[in-house]
């Protein structure tokens, strides 16, 4: 069992800050087993029965997000100057260990996990595991049968040659569209991998990472937690249950 202090417990819940929660505490709002408590810094263990204000609470070790990244903000943590994916996770005022699996660039949009769950995390990122990402990309240039052969081929990049990827070309004209398919998550892949062959990114979003599509009734910049399903299957993916 861990016992941990009742304000981290509740913080880590995402009821608040600490100091909005010390003061929930001692005006009385939360329960321990059924008892009042009025010291925040009560050890409780993750399994005892708390409510705050009279709904109850129970503690998760692990949490998942589904952010759907808007343009113009950076995969990171934390930045002195320019707003994070983690910003836009704390306005729901949850736990502070949360990290985002991967990135995408600040122009990138679209399906980005965020957890405090490392061990999937290294899991889903390894190279050796080739969970495949799917992207929609709209390209300055015409998209025909020889850039889905070059794309199947694997293309050859400065630093290294790509895993073969697959291209599906929705439309084709002086700016075309597709969907791409890789398997690694190197540094600028698909805007990269078109770079070569002479066709410029004009958008590009992330729409899946192994079973876990982007849900498109989430508005850009929002987040939901993922379902059970969708935990279980990227664990699972992950090799991990
Ligand atoms: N490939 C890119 O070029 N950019 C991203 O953000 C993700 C994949």
């Amino acid at each position: 069992m861990s016992a941990i202090r009742l304000d981290k417990y509740l913080a880590d819940m995402g009821l608040g800050t600490r100091s909005e929660i010390r003061k929930a505490v001692r005006s009385g709002l939360v329960t321990v087993d059924g008892q009042p408590v009025r010291d925040p810094g009560l050890r409780v263990e993750k399994t005892a029965d708390i409510a705050f204000d009279g709904k109850p609470v129970g503690y998760e070790d692990l949490v998942y997000y589904m952010l759907h990244k808007p343009a113009g903000v950076i995969t990171a943590t934390e930045d002195a100057r320019q707003e994070t994916v983690l910003d836009l996770i704390r306005e729901e005022k949850t736990r502070r260990d949360l990290f985002p699996v991967g990135r995408l660039d600040k122009d990138t949009e679209g399906l980005l996990l965020i957890t405090n769950d490392g061990q999937l995390a290294h899991r889903l990122l390894s190279p050796a595991r080739h969970v495949d990402k799917r992207y929609f990309a709209r390209v300055r240039g015409h998209l025909g049968p020889e850039e889905v052969r070059r794309f199947e081929e694997g293309i050859v990049l400065e630093d290294f040659t790509a895993l073969p990827a697959l291209l599906t070309i929705l439309s084709d004209g002086p700016v075309s569209e597709a969907l791409v398919t890789v398997r690694e998550g190197k540094f600028h892949q698909v805007r990269r991998m078109f770079a070569a062959l002479d066709r410029e990114v004009v958008y590009l979003k992330r729409l899946s990472m192994g079973s876990l599509q982007l849900d498109e009734d989430l508005p850009r910049g929002a987040c939901r937690r993922l379902s059970r399903e969708e935990i279980g299957r990227l664990r699972m993916e992950a090799g991990l249950e």
